[in-house]
């Protein structure tokens, strides 16, 4: 068995490829969050009629683009900010804001790190109990902050606890962070998951709160990972003002451009995501729930982590076992707070979730 302290990242496929020898074709990954739909049918018959858009340069504004993000959200196009997924959002905003230290609410993806040490600034975790079921708990937080930190970044729902704030605890937060000048993050990504996305949601405080920016993409929901398209969505015009005077031209192409607009409209697609999402939830995580050994964390996203008690069991194990049946899991061991006991899966199709259930049920027997 292949040891690696590395855990592979969903989108690892080609070293999957040469380590195992499996073909990165027949791999199903529930490693990547990625909507298992793939791309939405409306964009694979619209998307040919509009290639002659490579042949000139995007609108530097993305007018069009940010109107139908603005709709889609409900919000302003004038708070809409395009990039070359949200990774890039991700960097401008730490680089724009500068943050001498910041606060991660963790075990959460691991890019705000990096960031943060890339930009100079020193990062500090508020930990995510696990006797809570990695739920946040808000008065705790705002106790642990104070003027010291410049900036709070949170990812709701969470990578990997898949646990998500309502919008009214993070309304708390964002008055505790504003009596203290920091500036918070919450990266959206998986959201349109949620089956309480109206409770989640927190585009309705940005116009309040100009310490507040949301980032979004279509990576995940839209299954465009390969696209690169990513949104952040701030109320603060001299923020906003200020990324836009660093920001790359052209950082998302006009292809890309047309291809969101195209996948925001697919109603059908965005209806068969959530309907699949929702049901495969329940029914993956009730399964996972009724195997001994192991112990669930309630998902809200479009994943569920689990830990194994059993003692001579691990994700390492997990993993090995499942790739070798062309399946990809994550072992979550390389997330701050978690060890090789943990892994994630994301929701697939229902053929697929049963295959991985069984290797589960076999590693656990
Ligand atoms: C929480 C979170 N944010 C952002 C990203 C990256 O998204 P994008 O493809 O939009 O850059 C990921 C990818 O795994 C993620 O899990």
């Amino acid at each position: 068995m292949l040891k690696h302290r590395d855990s592979f990242h969903g989108s690892d496929l080609e070293k999957i490829e040469q380590i195992y020898g499996i073909r990165k074709e027949d791999i199903v990954s529930f490693s990547a969050n990625v909507n298992p739909l793939g791309v939405s049918s409306l964009l694979r018959r619209e998307l040919p009629s509009h290639l002659d858009v490579i042949s000139s340069y995007p609108d530097r504004d993305y007018t069009l683009l940010r109107q139908a993000i603005a709709k889609y959200c409900r919000t302003d196009a004038g708070n809409i900010l395009v990039g070359n997924g949200s990774t890039e959002l991700i960097t401008l905003f730490i680089k724009t804001v500068g943050p001498r230290k910041a606060m991660i609410i963790g075990p959460t993806y691991s890019e705000y790190e990096r960031e943060l040490s890339l930009a100079g600034g020193v990062s500090e975790y508020f930990r995510l109990k696990e006797e809570d079921g990695f739920a946040l708990d808000t008065d705790a937080l705002i106790e642990s902050l104070d003027s010291s930190v410049d900036m709070l970044i949170m990812c709701n729902p969470n990578n990997p606890t898949s646990t998500a704030a309502r919008r009214k605890d993070v309304q708390k937060i964002l008055e505790a962070c504003r009596a203290y000048g920091i500036f918070v993050m919450i990266d959206e990504t998986y959201i349109e998951f949620a089956e309480n996305y109206d409770e989640l949601d927190s585009t309705p405080l940005i116009a309040e709160y100009g310490n507040l920016c949301l980032l979004r993409g279509f990576s995940k929901f839209f299954a465009a990972p390969g696209l690169r398209v990513g949104y952040a969505m701030c109320g603060n015009a001299g923020m906003m003002r200020d990324i836009a005077s660093v920001k790359d031209p052209w950082t998302v192409s006009s292809v890309a451009e047309e291809a969101a607009r195209i996948m925001l409209t697919d109603e059908e697609y965005i209806k068969a995501t959530k309907d699949l999402i929702f049901s495969e939830r329940k029914r993956v995580t009730d399964t996972l729930c009724a195997i001994p050994g192991l112990i669930v964390y309630a998902p809200v996203a479009n994943f569920v982590l689990s830990r194994i008690t059993k003692e001579n069991a691990d994700a390492d194990i997990l993993f090995d076992k499942a790739i070798k049946s062309c399946m990809m899991i994550r072992n979550c061991s390389t997330f701050p707070f978690l060890d090789s006991k943990y892994f994630r899966i994301c929701f697939m199709n229902p053929a697929d979730n049963d295959r991985l259930l069984a290797v589960i049920r076999d590693v656990m027997s």
